[in-house]
């Protein structure tokens, strides 16, 4: 049955921008893989997936835990004999100043927005390359073309999944297989709700929140600001959020995002291309522009204007 179809797995599909793609490949055909860490979060899928009658199916996986990525890739290849679209999406932001991170907390970062990313392109990658065609799926972020105050860590996870793209775009040509570099600005999503601060920072947030909007706060989960603030950059990251949580607010939704991707996997199917690179949102698009046509300074003092 399965096998009619072509046979996409997303990660992280529990919400937002994973969630949407999930049931956009589904309501277009594709057999869809919506895979997450919680599989309580299937919930969310359920009763659309009964009335539309989807060819969807909820899966464990954890992009940090190497058993649970295997596990999950050979079911899938055991029950359809193949996986044609991987998107790689399960992610989250670690914001604050570098000074202020754990190491730890820094590598917890990378465990998911990249190695998650790389573990399970590797186990993909064998049943793609005897296939002799596929399409990875990896979504960045315009953090992953410009440098963004206050998110050095995040954009580092992001800079690496762009230089992992480029590169290994060329060594798959040879296979057939596509990749696809996805690009968001900022997305109305649980992104927000799901952040993560340093310990000293304790959601520094709430001066900016409040600020702004009350029920931002809620959004964020966070009391912080009846803590103590013990972070030397405080001012800098306060500065920061006050800009971004309220573009938040007027962002996009996920499903501006999943109509691109699906778009750009229409588009691989037509093209001889190998490498393919798609903004999504007027700050990406500004941001990537910027990137372009300013010297490093110019686009330093740019983004000092716009973002502090
Ligand atoms: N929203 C934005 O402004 C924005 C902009 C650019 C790029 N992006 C990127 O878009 C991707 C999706 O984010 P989103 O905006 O849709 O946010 P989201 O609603 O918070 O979704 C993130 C998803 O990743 C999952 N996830 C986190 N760690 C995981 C792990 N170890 N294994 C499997 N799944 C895991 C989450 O699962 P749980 O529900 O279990 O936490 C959730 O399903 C991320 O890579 C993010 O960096 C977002």
């Amino acid at each position: 049955m399965e096998n009619q179809h072509q046979i996409a797995v997303v990660t992280g599909s529990s919400t937002g921008i994973g969630f949407e793609t999930s049931l956009l490949l589904a309501r277009n055909g594709f057999y869809t893989y919506a895979t997450m860490r919680d599989t309580t979060k299937s919930k969310n899928f359920e009763k659309i997936v009964v009335n539309e009658n989807l060819p969807l199916e909820v899966l464990y996986l954890d992009v940090d835990k190497s058993d649970s990525v295997k596990k999950a890739i050979n079911k899938i290849l055991e029950k359809n004999g193949k996986i044609d679209v991987l998107i790689n999406n399960a992610g989250y932001g670690l914001f604050g100043a570098l000074e202020d991170m754990s190491i730890e907390g820094i590598k917890e970062q990378f465990e998911t927005n990249l190695f998650g990313t790389i573990r399970t392109i590797k186990e993909v990658l064998p049943i793609m390359r005897n296939q002799k065609k596929g399409i990875i799926v990896n979504i960045s972020s315009m953090s992953g073309i410009v440098g963004i105050p206050a998110t050095s860590i995040y954009v580092s996870t992001k800079y690496a999944l762009e230089g992992l793209s480029e590169s290994m775009s060329y060594e798959l040509e040879q296979y057939g297989i596509k990749v696809i570099l996805i690009e968001p600005g900022v997305i109305k999503t649980n992104f927000v709700s799901n952040i993560k601060f340093p310990d000293i920072m304790d959601s520094i947030s709430s001066q900016a929140l409040l600020a702004n909007n009350d029920s931002l706060d809620a959004r964020s989960g966070t009391d912080s600001g009846r803590k103590k603030n013990l972070s030397s950059y405080s001012v800098t990251v306060d500065k920061f959020l006050s800009h971004y949580y309220p573009a938040i607010n007027k962002g996009p939704l996920p499903k501006e995002v999943s109509n691109v991707i699906l778009e750009a996997i229409k588009n691989v199917s037509i093209s001889s291309e190998s490498f393919f690179r798609y903004l999504v949102g007027e700050d990406a698009k500004s941001l990537a522009e910027a990137k372009k046509s300013m010297s490093d300074s110019e686009l330093h003092k740019f983004i000092s204007q716009n973002l502090l």
